[in-house]
């Protein structure tokens, strides 16, 4: 049988937050209960299908990586043992697999954006300004090309609703202090050198990804998921090709099909045909497999 998240509710706990994927409930102590469900957004809206065991894929990524980025940087995690969660949640079966409790940090408001390739946002820039984030690039780069060095392109963290926008290594430091912007710049780039090169020797290209940190006790770690598909740009090694955009691992599918509509992007976004969303929880469990080595445990 197929188990399916799309939200939850915990008998005798509260909610802080509903994102557009997560759930965050209060855990007390300082703790906070995140559940990733199988919800799936598309050009930021929430479509009324999941994708069943994006939300399997998408923890058990995040707690791959965070353990082997350990040693860079401590991170959020507490746990992912339901057992260990306090009550209510550890007599929940729902939350296996799908779940970590983790510590409560003070985000810092910035989105701290890695780029190894030009796309997205990033190839935008360059295009109009030969720079990204202020840093002037080489002339006659193409879509998609490996940057000479990965670079840090940190955005504002704006409210849903409102895009982020990209600022400069000064305006980091302007928000949250010179030292804590130099320490999040230099951290970012160290975890994606290591995860990018880890993931090319599996057949995966982390074009670009998004970290966040947050501040307990005045200790910096690292929060929120991390090197998904949902907060990078997974691609295949073996289609990659210059001088275009490049398919995504794994929302290609639904954008394909969303692009055929004649729907204007704004909610309630549309349904999705069952083989988009077969196709959809192929791609998503492939890239859990690529990138962990493992068979993926839920299907
Ligand atoms: N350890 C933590 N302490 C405090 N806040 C955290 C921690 N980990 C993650 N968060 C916050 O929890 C939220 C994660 O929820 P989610 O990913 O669903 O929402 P979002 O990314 O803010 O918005 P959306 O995904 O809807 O665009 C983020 O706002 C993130 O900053
Ligand atoms: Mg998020």
């Amino acid at each position: 049988m197929v188990d399916v998240l799309v939200s939850i509710d915990v008998k005798g706990s509260q909610k802080i937050a509903t994102g557009k994927v997560r759930e965050i409930f209060d855990a007390g102590d300082g703790r906070m209960l995140i559940v990733t469900t199988d919800r799936i957004s598309a050009f930021d809206v929430v479509l009324p299908d999941p994708i069943p065991y994006k939300g399997y894929v998408l923890n058990l990524l995040s707690l791959f990586w965070f353990d082997m980025i350990g040693d860079i940087v401590p991170n959020h995690v507490v746990t992912s043992d339901v057992d260990k969660y306090p009550p209510p949640f550890n007599s929940d079966p729902r939350l296996s697999g799908r779940s970590m409790l983790v510590r409560r940090a003070e985000p810092l408001p910035v989105e701290c954006v890695v780029r190894g390739y030009l796309a997205g946002s990033g190839w935008k820039e360059y295009k109009e300004k030969g720079s990204i984030c202020g840093i002037t690039l080489p002339a006659g780069m193409v879509e998609s090309q490996r940057l000479p060095e990965p670079l840090f392109t940190p955005s504002t963290k704006e409210s849903p609703g409102t895009h982020d926008e990209n600022i400069d290594f000064a305006k980091v430091a302007s928000i949250i202090g010179r030292r804590n912007a130099e320490r999040i710049r230099d951290l970012s780039i160290e975890i994606y050198r290591k995860a990018a090169d880890f993931a090319l020797k599996r057949g995966i290209i982390i074009a670009d990804t998004k970290f966040e940190f947050g501040l307990v006790d005045d200790e910096l770690i690292i929060i929120d998921e991390v090197l998904t598909p949902d907060s990078s740009r997974f691609w295949s090694k073996d289609t990659f090709m210059p001088g275009m955009s490049q398919p995504s691992f794994d929302k290609q599918f639904v954008r394909d099909y969303l692009e055929t509509l004649d729907w204007d992007k704004r909610p309630p976004g549309p349904h999705l045909p069952a083989g988009v969303i077969e196709k959809t929880v192929k791609k998503y469990i492939d890239a859990y497999e690529m990138i962990t080595g493992s068979k993926f445990p839920f299907n």
